[in-house]
């Protein structure tokens, strides 16, 4: 990429390294304890108090750099900063940022088209954060089924998958198989089954005929990069065609270059009947989520039924226009293709020391460390030590998710620095 050099090339990761820190500001130390004090608690950060970024390059407040391999949980697949983004982003700031949906604005209906377009479907419903896509794309799907499919007035069911992760509202934590984010929590919105994850047969099982859809992620991230078992989303696409059921793709993390395509569903050739779309839609910079499909779906919304006083503002569209324009070019898509090939070859060459297993597609990889070695945590530590910031999750899996703009030499030193940190460890 041309533009991670600003405005100095980085000269090492070295976490030690510091230069150019600004006396004024405050120090991590300060920072976490003001954080601890006044911030809810919901979160267990790294040590590590950002203070500036460009490209895959983030630098904390005492100037040391690092390389960011979580990339903002794929909110920041073009990086840190990209020119064209803020660029469309400043343009915007200066001449008009909101508007609600009471008025109009001339960002919105390019925005739609030109999103809709990337899809290759008809129409946009443009919301904010992700679990808002989630929560709008079940309100469509129910509303579809009683309106379109026929399904008694609320009777609608909608077949998800185990060890799923949407979001962390009320309705989206009841189908939740993960105790973390769903106990204590309650009651419950019904309406939803759960079934394993990667099984066809067991969806045709659940399906009957009140469902309105099946809701998956084509893969799953925060589970710990979940590659479905190949077939798995064709045979989901026929079963739906055939139960006259909506496919849903929860496409927020998985979407948008990361896997090496514009949509994950891509790999096998799958058009859903619905993608909720988020995270990099907004390059970094605003919330901007989207629920995408044809109007067969979306049609169903009348005026007063659904909004969001922030969706589809007019800087918020402004920038995911600048998205749109960069997943246009195909750049992004194709790094992450060949860029994450190098990332799982090399990934797959620790497997046997201090690795147990690696899995993912394009610039995405869940690493499952040795247990017995450390937890995840643990090796996140040690790799900030060595200037590279990854996050842990479910105990001993660490994730690689950098930026697609990240280059092939900084991929290296991220890996080596794992391999650094195993070698540790093992020790
Ligand atoms: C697949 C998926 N869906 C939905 C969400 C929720 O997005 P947000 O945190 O913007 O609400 C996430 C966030 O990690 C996600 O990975």
């Amino acid at each position: 990429m041309t533009y991670t050099a600003d405005p100095a090339p980085p000269t090492a990761p070295d976490a030690a390294q510091v230069a150019g820190a600004d006396h004024d500001r405050a120090g991590t130390g300060q920072i976490i304890e003001q954080v601890e004090a006044r911030s809810a608690h919901n979160y267990h950060p790294l040590p590590v108090a950002v203070a500036e970024a460009r490209g895959a390059w983030v630098t904390d407040v005492e100037g040391r750099r690092y390389l960011d391999c979580l990339a903002g949980y794929s909110a920041l697949n073009f990086g840190h900063g990209h020119p064209a983004i803020l660029a469309a982003a400043r343009a915007q700031l200066d001449r008009l940022t909101l508007t609600s949906r009471a008025f109009l604005h001339d960002q919105l209906g390019p925005f739609c088209a030109e999103l809709a377009d990337l899809a290759g479907m008809d129409m946009v419903l443009p919301m904010n954060t992700g679990a808002e896509a989630v929560e709008s794309g079940i309100k469509v799907a129910r509303k579809w089924g009683y309106d379109v499919k026929g399904v008694p007035d609320g009777q609608g069911n909608i077949v998800v998958a185990e060890d799923n992760f949407h979001g962390r509202t009320t309705t989206i934590v009841s189908f939740s198989t993960d105790p973390l984010a769903r106990t204590g929590f309650g009651p419950y919105t019904p309406g939803f089954r759960i079934v394993p994850y990667g099984d066809a047969a067991a969806v045709e099982g659940a399906i009957d005929e009140n469902t309105v859809a099946v809701l998956i992620e084509p893969v799953q991230g925060e589970a710990g990069v979940v590659v479905p078992p190949p077939g798995y989303l064709t045979a989901l696409r026929e079963l739906c065609t055939r139960e006259r059921v909506l496919l849903v793709a929860d496409e927020i993390q998985s979407g948008l270059g990361r896997t090496g395509t514009t949509f994950a569903c891509e790999h096998e050739g799958v058009r859903p009947d619905m993608y909720l779309l988020g995270k990099a839609l907004g390059g970094g910079v605003v919330p901007v989520s989207a629920v995408v499909a044809d109007r067969e779906v979306l049609g169903v919304l009348h005026p007063g039924e659904h909004g969001s006083t922030f969706g589809g503002n007019p800087l918020a569209c402004a920038v995911g226009r600048a998205v749109v324009a960069l997943l246009r070019t195909g750049e992004y898509q194709r790094r992450a293709a060949e860029l994450g090939e190098r990332l799982h070859r090399r990934l797959s060459g620790l497997v046997g020391s201090g690795v147990v297993r690696v899995r993912g597609v394009g610039l995405w990889a869940g690493i499952d460390v040795d247990p017995d070695l450390g937890t995840g945590r643990q090796v996140c530590e040690l790799l900030m030590a060595r200037g590279v910031l990854a996050k842990d999750t479910h105990g001993s899996t660490v994730r690689f998710a950098p930026p697609l703009v990240i280059e092939e030499e900084d991929l290296d030193r991220a890996v080596d620095a794992l391999a650094d940190v195993l070698a540790e460890l093992r020790r």
